[in-house]
C-alpha cells in the first residue's frame, strides 16, 4: 500500500519541481526597517523582503508544464481566438452553464454581475461576503448580509461545514423582503470564515428556498474544487462520487457563478462569469466591452485563457486536491500540537489563527490581528493577512464582533513540507512570547478596502 495522505504522514507531492525561484530571509534589523517603511502593513512590503509569502493563495500558484506549454499556443486574435473556444468549452463542461464570459479576475466578474443585478436599497444575502464582493454590493447602494450558521463564528466548534448558510434566517429574510433580494449568493469555500466548505445538503436547501421565490442563486466559485473535495470526504454518502461530479451538482443547483481563476483555476491572472441567463449574459457582454474588452478575451491575453482552461481541470484532479488539503491539515496539525489556537477544522486554502485566543490581552481597539501579522514577519519573514476588524470594519470604527483571524494562506503547488515546518516553528515562537506582543493603531486609511493600503503605528498604551 502506498502511504496514505490522510494520516499523520505529511502529504506527498503529486508533482516534481522543474523550475525554482530563490528566496531568502532578511536579517532581523532589515526586517524591522522594512516594517517601518511599510507602515506595519504587509501589503506595503516588497516581495523581496518576504521569506515565506502566505499573504494570499490568489494568483500565486505554480503553473504546470502543461499550462506553460499552453501559453505558447496563444492565438492572439482580438476576436474568435481558438483559446477562447477551448476555455469556453472547459467551463461549460465543468459547470454546465451555457454562457461563459471571461474577465481579468474575480472582482471584475463580481462588478459585472452585481452592477447589473443589484440596485439601491436591495439586500444581497451570502453565507459570508468576501471583501471585494461586499464592496461591489455596497457600491450599487445595496446591503450585503452574511447569513452563515452560528457555528461559523465559533473557532473551536468542529462542524465540518462551517460555510453553510443559516436557512432559517434566509427564509425569514426572504419572507420579509423577497422583492428587495435580486440574488442569493453562496461563497465556496467561505474564505472570510476560514476557508470552510459548504455542504451539498445546505446548497440544495438554499437553492430550493431561493428558487421557490423566483430568486436566482449565484455561486462565488473561486474555491469550488476544494469545496467539492470536502463534500466528498466529509459529507455522508458522498465518498463514491468524483469531485467533478459533485462540483457539477453544485452548479446545477445555481443559476450562475463568478470566478476568480487565480484560486481553483491555478493561474496567475484570470476569471469569468458563467450563467444560464441569456439576457443577463448579453448585458454583461455590453458592459464587458466597455470595462474589460471583447467577449472572446475579457481583459486577458488569449494565452491566459488557454492556461486557465488547463488549470481548471488540474485544480479538480483528486490527487492534487488530496495533497492540497493535506498541506493545510499538516500545518494545522503542527500548530495545534504546539497549543496554537486556530479556526477548526482546517479549511481548504490556509490555516487561520484565532487572534482572540492568541492575544487575549489585546482588545479590539489595539488591532490584535494586525499586531500578530507584524509579529510573524518580525519573527521569521512570514507574510500573512488579517481577516477581521480591519478588513471588514466600516469607516474608522473598528468592529468588536465577528471573527478576528490571521490567515496563513498556502499558495498552490509552491511550498514544500520543510517550508510548512518552518512556518509552524515561527508561529510557535511568537505564541511562546505572546504576552510581549503590543497593539497597533491605524494612522491612515482609505474609504474602501482599507486593509490594502492603510498604515499603522504601534499604539501608545
Ligand atoms: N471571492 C472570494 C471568495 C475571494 O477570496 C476573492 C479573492 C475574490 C472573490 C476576488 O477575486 O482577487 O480575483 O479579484 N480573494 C483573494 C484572497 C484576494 O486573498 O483571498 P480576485
Amino acid at each position: 500500500m502506498p502511504p496514505s495522505f490522510a494520516d499523520e504522514h505529511s502529504p506527498v507531492e503529486p508533482y516534481r519541481i522543474k523550475v525554482v525561484e530563490a528566496i531568502s530571509l532578511l536579517g532581523r534589523e532589515e526586517r524591522e526597517r522594512a516594517l517601518e517603511r511599510a507602515g506595519f502593513n504587509p501589503f506595503n512590503l516588497l516581495s523581496e523582503e518576504v521569506y515565506i509569502d502566505l499573504l494570499t493563495d490568489s494568483g500565486t500558484s505554480a503553473m504546470s508544464d502543461r499550462q506553460w506549454a499552453g501559453l505558447m499556443v496563444g492565438d492572439e486574435a482580438y476576436a474568435g481566438s481558438r483559446n477562447f473556444l477551448r476555455f469556453e468549452a472547459t467551463v461549460r463542461r465543468l459547470t454546465g452553464f451555457p454562457h461563459v464570459i471571461p474577465a481579468h479576475q474575480g472582482r471584475a466578474a463580481e462588478h459585472l454581475v452585481l452592477s447589473l443585478l443589484a440596485h439601491p436599497g436591495d439586500v444581497v444575502p451570502n453565507n459570508m461576503h468576501f471583501d471585494t464582493t461586499r464592496t461591489h454590493v455596497q457600491r450599487v447602494g445595496a446591503k450585503p448580509v452574511d447569513l452563515a450558521i452560528p457555528e461559523a463564528y465559533d473557532c473551536e466548534n468542529p462542524h465540518p461545514f462551517k460555510g453553510d448558510m443559516d436557512t432559517d434566517r434566509l427564509t425569514r429574510l426572504l419572507d420579509d423582503r423577497s422583492a428587495a433580494v435580486p440574488l442569493v449568493m453562496m461563497t465556496l469555500t467561505n474564505n472570510t470564515g476560514g476557508g470552510q466548505p459548504v455542504s451539498l445538503a445546505n446548497l440544495r436547501e438554499v437553492s430550493r428556498i431561493a428558487h421557490a421565490r423566483g430568486i436566482p442563486l449565484y455561486l462565488d466559485m473561486c474555491r469550488w474544487a476544494e469545496n467539492a473535495y470536502f463534500i466528498r470526504t466529509r459529507e455522508p454518502g458522498m465518498s463514491q462520487r468524483s469531485v467533478r461530479e459533485i462540483g457539477r451538482e453544485c452548479f446545477d443547483l445555481a443559476d450562475g457563478a463568478t470566478m476568480s481563476a487565480k484560486k481553483d483555476g491555478l493561474v496567475n491572472i484570470g476569471g469569468f462569469v458563467a450563467t444560464r441567463d441569456a439576457k443577463l449574459a448579453a448585458r454583461i457582454k455590453e458592459e464587458l466591452i466597455v470595462f474589460e474588452g471583447f467577449p472572446t478575451y475579457g481583459g486577458l491575453a488569449r494565452r491566459d485563457l488557454e492556461a486557465m482552461a488547463i488549470g481548471l481541470e488540474e485544480a479538480s484532479d483528486e490527487r492534487y486536491l488530496e495533497h492540497r488539503t493535506g498541506q493545510v491539515r499538516f500545518l494545522a496539525g503542527l500548530l495545534t500540537a504546539s497549543g496554537v489556537p486556530i479556526m477548526a477544522p482546517p479549511g481548504g486554502h490556509g490555516v487561520y489563527l484565532d487572534v482572540r485566543r492568541f492575544l487575549p490581552h489585546l482588545d479590539a481597539r489595539h488591532l490584535p490581528g494586525q499586531a500578530l501579522v507584524v509579529e510573524l514577519y518580525r519573527e521569521g519573514g512570514i507574510r500573512a493577512v488579517e481577516v477581521g476588524a480591519i478588513m471588514f470594519g466600516d469607516g474608522e470604527e473598528v468592529a468588536d464582533q465577528g471573527l478576528e483571524l490571521v490567515r496563513l494562506a498556502i499558495p498552490r503547488r509552491v511550498y514544500t513540507e520543510s517550508h510548512l515546518r518552518y512556518v509552524a516553528s515561527v508561529v510557535r515562537h511568537v505564541w511562546e512570547r505572546r504576552d510581549s506582543v503590543r497593539g497597533f493603531t491605524m494612522v491612515e486609511a482609505p474609504e474602501h478596502l482599507r486593509h490594502f493600503t492603510a498604515r499603522f503605528a504601534p499604539s501608545a498604551d
